[in-house]
């Protein structure tokens, strides 16, 4: 199998470049549907079950502004109303130099529901950093405190 055959690209510098994580692809990939009207900002996630199983969301604004739901959510919604219950990573995509990380309410239904997940940033041409969950959102409120 040749490199280009595992995903391997060539830059403009002729140099091949690692694979692109599939995670990462997904992420990239379901940006292109982001509905960004009112921001401009395009963001896509990509949650991966504990099977393999790769459920992608992209940010949808509204007029309302307040009732915008980040691209992380509505892939774990999309993902929790299709039977899923244990997750391994995420992938967030947007067009940024800086990575962007998921926002604080994002975090703590990431970890609600996900764990402690690993979180992979990257933009629409390089991988940006990898964190567990548990480093974004130390100290987190959930259900073992309602006991
Ligand atoms: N947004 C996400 O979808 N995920 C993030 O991690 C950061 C922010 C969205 C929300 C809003 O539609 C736009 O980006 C600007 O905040």
């Amino acid at each position: 199998m040749s490199a280009s055959d595992r995903g391997a690209r060539t830059g403009a510098s002729g140099r091949r470049s690692a694979p692109v994580d599939p995670l990462i692809a997904a992420a990239r990939q379901v940006r292109r549907h982001a509905h960004a009207t009112y921001s401009g900002f395009k963001v896509g996630a990509a949650l991966e079950t504990q099977d393999g199983t790769i459920i992608t969301g992209c940010n949808v604004e509204n007029a309302t502004y307040g009732l915008t739901i980040c691209a992380e959510r509505v892939a774990m919604f999309k993902a929790l109303s299709d039977g899923h219950r244990r997750f391994r990573r995420i992938a967030v995509v947007a067009d940024t130099a800086d990575p962007t990380p998921p926002c604080g309410p994002c975090r703590q239904i990431l970890w609600e529901f996900g764990g402690d997940l690993e979180v992979i940033l990257a933009n629409l041409r390089t991988e940006k950093g990898r964190h567990r969950l548990s480093a974004l959102l130390p100290l987190p409120f959930d259900a073992r405190l309602l006991k």
